[in-house]
């Protein structure tokens, strides 16, 4: 979990790094913290609920975005020990062997296992919380990709598509 956590903020701090160094790139654009300055297209927001939901079953954004900046807001009120929600994008053909793995990494490593085929993730959150996760869509374009909620038993109702369109 570190790791991974860590290589997706690298990588974050070096595509950031590489826009700074654009003279001409607008610093908002730059400074792109939690949504702020990422273009309106490119800022997706996702809600998880007690029932076991997210409110919406496909995203996408345009290529021309080079940071997604997804947010996930449970808007429940249980605890995030009872009715943890996060949100995994990875390869559709992935996502189930992932979330399997992830049951058995447990709360501690937000139960997600290290595998590199995950593209991006978030905290796992409880009722009224909200965490965002900011990543390249860079080589995503045509892929099949899935998100889901990798909380214990609540992949097969909590996923859906995320497309990043041509
Ligand atoms: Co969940």
């Amino acid at each position: 979990m570190t790791s991974r956590k860590t290589a997706l903020s690298l990588r974050f701090a070096l595509a950031a790094a590489a826009l700074a160094a654009l003279p001409l790139m607008g610093s908002s654009v730059a400074m792109a913290e939690e949504g702020e300055g990422v273009p309106e297209e490119c800022a997706l927001t996702i809600s998880g609920d007690d029932q076991m939901q997210f409110d919406q079953k496909e995203l996408s954004v345009p290529s021309s975005c080079e940071t997604v900046s997804l947010t996930l807001e449970h808007t429940g009120s249980m605890d995030a020990s009872a009715m943890g929600h996060n949100w995994v994008l990875a390869p559709t053909d992935a996502y189930e062997e992932i979330a399997q793995a992830g049951m058995q990494a447990g709360p501690d490593a937000g139960y997600l296992p290290e595998d590199d085929r995950i593209i991006a993730a978030t905290d796992i959150i409880g009722g009224g919380e909200s965490t965002t996760v900011e990543f390249s869509t860079a080589d995503l374009a045509g892929q099949d990709l899935t998100f889901f909620c990798s909380f214990p038993g609540h992949y097969a109702m909590m996923n859906g598509t995320f497309t990043v369109t041509e």
